[in-house]
């Protein structure tokens, strides 16, 4: 999982699971752009520098197209070139069946998961059409599997892996691989909104719901982010020089095909 001598952007990176990746990519010799509209990024990137490598913080709107064009000029402003493009953003959005969430919460899902996934690509396209390169793209296994109450969420997901799949046909004589990481249930506060809602629904509590769900699991676990961030890594890597079009899942077993 070598990445020395790589620059990454990792789009989502200020918080959660894009955190991880931030740290794991420069802990494996890559300098590293946290582009995320959270106040956490500025945070990350000093983190990043304590490791040894050179970081930029940007604040980003993936919601705002001129905001993602800034933080492409940014990056390759900053650093000259980008060989790795990490889209780990994204939002849970609206729950419940299509009548109990409104016209603008779908369209916020579709614009921040998906509109801002494309917007990335295509502003640091002439970068890492440059040297070639690679791209991740965080899905879900809900994009494979559905979640009861979901739409929003799983739509996007879904989207997400059909995106990645295009693109790796498409960049392909570029030298850019694409590919996708599809995760099962991270550890960590961002799911807990979900969680409440999904032993609600069951009628269960919320202790007894989450052992219900990790037993589940074969490896009867929820995933650690770190786990996600190894995975990126290896894709941002030569290691994995001769994949693309992939979508690996980390998610303890929960879905196989
Ligand atoms: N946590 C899980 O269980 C899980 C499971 C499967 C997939 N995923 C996916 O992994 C990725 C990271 O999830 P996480 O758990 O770290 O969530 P998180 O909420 O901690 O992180 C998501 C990041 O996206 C950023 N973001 C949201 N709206 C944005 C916008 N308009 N512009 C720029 N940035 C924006 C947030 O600021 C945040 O830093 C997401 O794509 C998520 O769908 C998560």
């Amino acid at each position: 999982m070598d990445c020395t001598g790589l620059t990454a952007v990792v789009v989502g990176g200020g918080q959660g699971i894009g955190r991880e990746i931030c740290l794991k990519l420069a802990a494996q010799g890559a300098d590293i752009v946290v582009a995320d509209i959270s106040a956490g990024t500025g945070g990350v990137a000093e983190e990043v520098r304590q490791i040894g490598r050179q970081a930029l913080a940007v604040y980003t709107d993936l919601r705002q197209e001129a905001s993602v064009q800034a933080m492409a000029n940014s990056a390759v402003e900053r650093f000259g070139t980008v060989h790795c493009l990490v889209n780990s953003s994204g939002i849970v959005g609206g729950l419940g069946q299509i009548d109990e969430f409104s016209l603008e919460e779908w369209n916020e899902s579709l614009s921040v998961n998906l509109t801002g996934m494309f917007l990335t690509c295509r502003y640091l396209l002439p970068g890492l059409k440059q040297q070639g390169g690679s791209i991740v793209n965080i899905a879900s296994v809900a994009g494979r599997r559905p979640l009861k109450g979901r739409s929003p969420y799983c739509t996007t997901k879904a989207a997400v892996l059909g995106f990645t799949r295009s693109l790796a046909m498409d960049l392909g004589e570029f030298g850019i691989r694409v590919n996708a990481v599809s995760p099962g249930r991270v550890e960590g506060p961002r799911i807990e909104k979900t969680l409440h809602h999904g032993a609600a629904q069951a009628g269960m509590e919320f202790e007894d719901y989450v052992e219900h769900l990790k037993s589940q699991t074969p490896l009867h676990t929820f995933i650690p982010p770190g786990a996600v961030a190894d995975s990126v890594a290896f894709l941002c890597s030569p290691a994995s020089a001769f994949m693309t079009g992939a979508d690996l899942f980390v998610n303890a077993g929960s879905y196989m095909v």
